[in-house]
């Protein structure tokens, strides 16, 4: 099947809107026409760069074409860009976290829900064939049933490379929220909702320094918590660590290992699509399970590090767009988004308040991805009964 190219448009050209207009200029689902930015001389820049259009954020809203918009502005923006997409009746697909709290994702669902459109949101990451593998493992069996898990996402911060790395400090930043996304929303495509969650948090540094780009050796003060240990117990009675800091020069940990009455799944980085996926049953050998024939898993990207890495951020997009197109639901969707807000912001609190907290919030897993070739295995599959 072939869909009409859904007309994007694109509020926020900083660092990493580079990754969802090359995301959108190899698409056949998607065509991005239009970007805005609050710095109109960023917004120019990046519509020179890629051809599309540069306008206000008010004309990008009023533009009929659009259907979509991406937010990609800083976390405390996300908010009130989404509610102003969403009043100029458009989806929306915002950049990670979701809201700065809860009750601001709430609203932003709410919003969505009364006047009929979708509301999707990053990670997309978990859509790769690292993630996709893991996922089928867990379902086909393989590890019996799951009764834990580890997950560490430790760094040294984003100041060692980020040129503009204040808002990560701030309200609406920390660990949690902005690279706990990651793992959380893995483990809850691959177990089912959180029902639980403890932790504890730490502060080692109060002032950090900006590393690279012109504001290099400017101090950040540091608002929140750069260390948490948390455990989330999900509904099926997993019971998970987690460990997200940017107090870490480098650990030994997988990313993410999940254990089961049958055996262990070491899963890769969820910052990315592919990676190695590794299978234990019961006390053997570890064994490469990577199932290649999934799609957005070949390493298309070079780190800093010189590593190549598969990096399809935008995949989140082709599904909502070929969902809108056939009216099935999409995957990285508001929904899940909503609950995994509330993980992240239930781990702070727990932090903060030193007990115990229960969510209230529940989601569905994700349909999971299509074995096949690249964005194709969305707009192939089959619309709502
Ligand atoms: N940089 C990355 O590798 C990366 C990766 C994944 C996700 N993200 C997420 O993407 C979002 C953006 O990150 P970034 O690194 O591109 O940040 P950035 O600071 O480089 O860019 C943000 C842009 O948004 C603009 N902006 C801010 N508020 C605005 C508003 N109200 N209206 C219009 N424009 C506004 C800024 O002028 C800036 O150009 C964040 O939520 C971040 O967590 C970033």
């Amino acid at each position: 099947m072939t869909v009409n190219p859904i007309k994007l448009g694109i509020v926020g050209c900083g660092v990493i809107s580079d990754a969802y207009l090359k995301g959108a200029a190899r698409s056949e689902i998607v065509k991005a026409v239009a970007v805005s930015d609050m710095l109109p001389e960023a917004a120019r820049a990046k519509a020179q760069e890629y051809g599309v259009r540069a306008e206000t954020l008010a004309d990008l809203l009023a533009d009929d074409e659009i259907s979509i918009v991406i937010n990609l502005t800083v976390p405390a923006a996300h908010a009130e860009v989404n509610a102003a997409i969403l009043a100029a009746g458009k989806h929306v697909y915002t950049e990670k976290p979701f809201a700065v709290t809860y009750a601001e994702a709430k609203a932003t669902m709410d919003q969505a829900d009364a006047a009929g459109l979708r509301v999707g949101c990053a990670p997309d990451t978990f859509l790769g064939a690292g993630h996709q593998s893991v996922r089928r493992l867990i379902d086909a069996g393989r590890i019996g049933t799951v009764t834990g898990g580890a997950a560490t996402f430790a760094t040294a911060g984003a100041e060692v490379w980020h040129p503009n790395p204040f808002f990560f400090y701030q309200r609406g930043g920390g660990p949690v929220l902005d690279i706990g996304c990651y793992p959380i929303t893995q483990l809850v495509n691959c177990l089912g909702p959180v029902a639980s969650v403890v932790a504890q948090a730490s502060r080692p540094r109060a002032v950090r320094t900006v590393g690279s780009g012109p504001r290099a050796g400017e101090d950040i003060a540091v608002e929140v918590f750069t260390t948490y240990n948390g455990v989330l117990v999900f509904e099926s009675g997993a019971n998970v660590a987690l460990t997200a800091s940017w107090d870490v020069w480098k650990h030994g940990r997988p990313p993410i290992e999940i254990y089961g009455t049958e055996g262990t799944i070491q899963n890769p980085d969820p910052n990315f699509f592919g990676g190695p996926v590794a299978l234990s049953q019961r006390d053997g050998a570890f064994a490469d399970a990577l199932m290649a024939e999934l799609p957005f898993g070949a390493p298309n990207r070079p780190l800093r590090d010189g590593r190549q890495v598969a990096d399809y951020r935008m995949v989140g997009v082709f599904d909502m767009a070929a969902a809108i197109a056939t009216g099935r639901p999409h995957r990285a969707s508001g929904a899940l988004a909503l609950h995994v807000m509330e993980v992240m912001e239930s781990l702070e609190r727990a932090a903060a308040e030193g007990r115990r907290i229960d969510l209230a919030t529940r989601c569905e897993r994700p349909a999971p991805v299509p074995f096949g070739p690249g964005e194709s295995v969305f707009a192939e599959e089959p619309a709502a009964a």
